[in-house]
C-alpha cells in the first residue's frame, strides 16, 4: 500500500507486516538509544485541522526516532483562518519538498482527497467519523501483547459506536486478524452503515456484551460530532454503560480494560478502573509510538532499516 487511509480493505498479510515491525519498534523503544536511521534524510507534516494530543504527539515522536524532518501544521495558527483551502494549503507545504503527510481533519475522506491531490505519501490520523487506523493497530499491537493473539479473541467495544472512527478501524481491522468484535451502546447511537454491522455482534445489554470479552474498548460520546438531541444525559449514560467495578464482576477475571482517550472519568470508565489491574491505556499509548514508526517506515519503502 502507498498511502494508509484506513483499515478496510486492507490485507491479513499487510496488517501482520506492520504488527511485526511494529514489535521490533517496540523493542528499540526500550534501549537508551532509541534513535534508528530508517528515515533520516526525509521530511514529515502533520497537518492537524482537529485537536489532538496522543496522536499528534506520537507521530512526532515516531518520525523523530526514525530520525525524519518533522515539521507541526496547527490550522487554528495557519493561514486556512484567512480562507486558504486545503488543496492551497497541502500544495504550497509541498513545494517546500516534504515527502510524507500525517493528516486528521473532520471530513470524511479528506486523507484520499490529499493523495489524490499531491504526490506525498499520506497517512490517515483520523478522518472525522470514519478511520482511524494507527489507533487500530496500536489497539491490535496491544492485545497480541496482552493476551498472545488476536485470533478467536472476543473484543467488545461500548460506547458512542456510531461517530467513532476508532470503532470503524478496529471492527475492520480486528475481524481480519481472527477477532470476534461484539459492539454495545445506546440504541441512539448505534451505526447507520448496515455493511459495517454485518461483520459484528450488536448486543444491547451491557452485561451480556462483557461476559465473554477477553478485552473491552471503552469509548467516549464523541459530543463534537452529535446532535444534541442523540446525547443522553451523562449520570444516565454512566449507570448504564459505564465500566464499573459493579460491571466488571460480570466479565472475565483476566479481561483487559482499554481507551483510545481522552478519558471522560467517571462517564464511560470510573477512575479506579482506569488506573485499575485491568486496564492497560498507557501500553496503548506507548505502543502507538511503535506503531506510528512501523508504518512511517513501511510507507517509506522500508530504507535503512539496519538497526531495527
Ligand atoms: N486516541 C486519540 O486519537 O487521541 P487524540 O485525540 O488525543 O489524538
Amino acid at each position: 500500500i502507498k498511502h494508509l487511509f484506513g483499515l478496510r480493505g486492507v490485507s491479513k498479510h499487510d496488517i501482520r507486516l506492520i504488527l511485526d515491525h511494529a514489535k521490533q519498534f517496540r523493542e528499540i523503544l526500550e534501549r537508551p538509544v532509541k534513535k534508528v536511521p530508517s528515515l533520516r534524510g526525509m521530511t514529515v507534516v502533520n497537518l492537524f485541522f482537529e485537536n489532538s494530543t496522543r496522536t499528534r504527539t506520537s507521530f512526532e515522536l515516531a518520525e523523530k526516532r526514525l530520525s525524519a524532518d518533522t515539521v507541526n501544521f496547527a490550522s487554528s495558527n495557519s493561514s486556512v483562518k484567512k480562507g486558504e483551502t486545503l488543496v492551497d494549503t497541502l500544495r504550497n507545504i509541498e513545494a517546500m519538498k516534504i515527502d510524507i503527510v500525517v493528516v486528521r481533519h473532520k471530513g470524511t475522506g479528506v486523507p484520499k482527497f490529499l493523495a489524490d491531490n499531491s504526490n506525498a505519501i499520506i497517512v490517515n490520523a483520523g478522518d472525522g467519523a470514519h478511520e482511524h487506523p494507527t489507533q487500530a493497530l496500536l489497539d491490535m499491537l496491544t492485545i497480541e501483547e496482552k493476551l498472545g493473539t488476536l485470533e478467536g479473541k472476543n473484543v467488545t467495544i461500548i460506547g458512542d459506536i456510531r461517530h467513532s472512527r476508532v470503532a470503524r478501524s478496529n471492527l475492520w481491522g480486528m475481524s481480519t486478524m481472527g477477532a470476534h468484535v461484539t459492539l454495545c451502546g445506546p440504541s441512539t447511537l448505534v451505526p447507520r452503515n448496515t455493511d459495517l454491522m454485518n461483520h459484528v455482534t450488536w448486543e444491547p445489554d451491557v452485561k451480556k456484551a462483557v461476559a465473554n470479552a477477553d478485552a473491552i474498548i471503552a469509548l467516549r460520546l464523541q459530543k463534537e460530532r452529535m446532535d444534541d438531541a442523540l446525547l443522553p444525559s451523562m449520570r444516565e449514560y454512566r449507570n448504564t454503560f459505564g465500566i464499573t467495578e459493579e460491571l466488571l464482576e460480570c466479565a472475565k477475571d483476566k479481561v483487559i480494560i482499554m481507551h483510545p482517550g481522552p478519558i471522560n472519568r467517571g462517564v464511560e470508565l470510573d477512575s479506579d478502573i482506569a488506573d485499575g489491574e485491568h486496564s492497560v491505556i498507557l501500553d496503548q499509548v506507548t505502543n502507538g509510538v511503535a506503531v506510528r514508526m512501523a508504518v512511517l517506515f513501511l510507507l517509506a519503502g522500508g530504507r535503512n532499516n539496519e538497526n531495527a
